[in-house]
């Protein structure tokens, strides 16, 4: 018999790439989104083929809504759950907690309630780690909770030890924390890098933006490939970074430039003049409802470090993360090619 596996987050940069991945590993996927979800980037829901390909199934829900969670659960095996708010600001920031932790609560307590369930991939994210000024972390980096730089980090954090307590209480559950995830996959605020490439050469961003050694960038089908090996290898309540090269925002423009053979940028924005045109983004988003893609809370994420160690994953998960340049040498293309950027 085929395992069934629910995917929260399914219509989502990650939860759609994970999707697709399951079924070509055989799994039978139980796509978990909301009625206004849009499932463009899903595969049409399908019975079980004849390749040995899994079926997939909508199901429709919202993680703060138990009941509709609890009905998800019904029949599956193996639950990835990877939905989440992953804004860096929202008008109304009580949503955070809200969607990400009390989502998690609300996965907890379906798992208890149904009984079948084998295991839970928890979708984390380095956010939940903290930052690291000056050192690179690995996975016994527990978040000192004085400073939080976004909301979205606070609920990631809090959500973490709510994992860690659960499988403590012996909950299958495996936390994975992605790095900063880019790639092919549809564009959402989960695909900063996507959407940061675009407004640098649409010319909206002319300047480098962040510091040196910023962030740990890893590919979407690296992650995926993670959070599977997670599922097959990972140990209840062990904590697995899914990061990559550790690189800066710098980086990712100087390797786009010469992927492209375009012209790079010649000046750093100072990050008082983006803090600026944060709090304007976020005036006008106030007016328009449109959610900003910079905002104050962005910019205080740019004034540290958030490098990471994969070695543990790399070890026990055989992950295997590929280099920056090889990502972007697929995603510059892959861009163009859908006519979001030109060069
Ligand atoms: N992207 C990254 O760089 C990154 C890095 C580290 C960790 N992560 C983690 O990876 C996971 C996936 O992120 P992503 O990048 O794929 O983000 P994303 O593209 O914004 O996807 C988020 C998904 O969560 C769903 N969702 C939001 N609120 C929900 C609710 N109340 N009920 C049910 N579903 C809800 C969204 O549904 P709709 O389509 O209906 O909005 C969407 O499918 C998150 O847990 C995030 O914290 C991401």
């Amino acid at each position: 018999m085929k395992k069934v596996a629910l995917v929260t987050g399914a219509s989502g940069y990650l939860g759609g790439r994970l999707c697709r991945a399951l079924l070509h590993h055989g799994y039978s996927v139980k796509a978990f989104v909301r009625k206004t979800s849009d499932v463009s980037s899903l595969p049409p829901p399908s019975d079980a083929g004849d390749d040995g390909g899994g079926s997939l199934q909508l199901v429709y829900g919202d993680v703060t809504d138990y009941p509709s969670l609890l009905e998800a659960f019904s029949g599956c095996h193996v639950v990835f759950h990877a939905a989440a708010l992953v804004e860096p600001w929202l008008p109304d920031p009580s949503r955070f907690t809200s969607v990400n932790v009390g989502g998690l609560r609300n996965v907890l307590k379906a798992y208890k309630e149904t009984g079948t369930i084998e295991k839970i991939i928890y979708t984390s994210s380095f956010f939940a780690l903290g930052s690291t000024d000056g050192y690179i972390a690995d996975e016994t980096q527990v978040h000192p909770a004085k400073h939080f730089c976004t909301e979205y980090e606070k609920s990631k954090a809090v959500s973490d030890k709510i994992a860690l307590d659960a499988a403590a209480e012996g909950v299958p559950i495996v936390p994975v924390y992605p790095g900063v995830i880019y790639g092919p996959g549809k564009v959402t605020t989960g695909n900063m890098v996507a959407q940061l490439l675009v407004e640098r050469f649409s010319g909206w961003m002319p300047g480098y933006v962040g510091q040196e050694q910023g962030f740990s960038f890893c590919h979407i089908d690296d992650v995926v490939q993670g959070h599977i090996a997670a599922l097959a290898k990972g140990q209840n309540g062990e904590r697995y970074l899914l990061t990559g090269e550790n690189a800066s925002f710098k980086d990712v423009f100087d390797i786009a430039a010469e992927i492209s053979q375009t012209s790079k940028p010649w000046f750093k924005i100072p990050l008082f003049l983006v803090d600026a045109y944060g709090w304007i983004c976020v005036l006008f988003s106030r007016i328009t409802g449109k959610l900003p893609l910079i905002s104050p809370p962005t910019v205080d994420v740019l004034r540290h470090q958030w490098a990471y160690s994969c070695e543990k994953a790399k070890k026990e998960l055989d992950y295997n993360p590929r280099s920056l340049r090889e990502g972007l040498s697929e995603m510059v293309p892959w861009l163009k090619s859908l006519g979001l950027i030109k060069y």
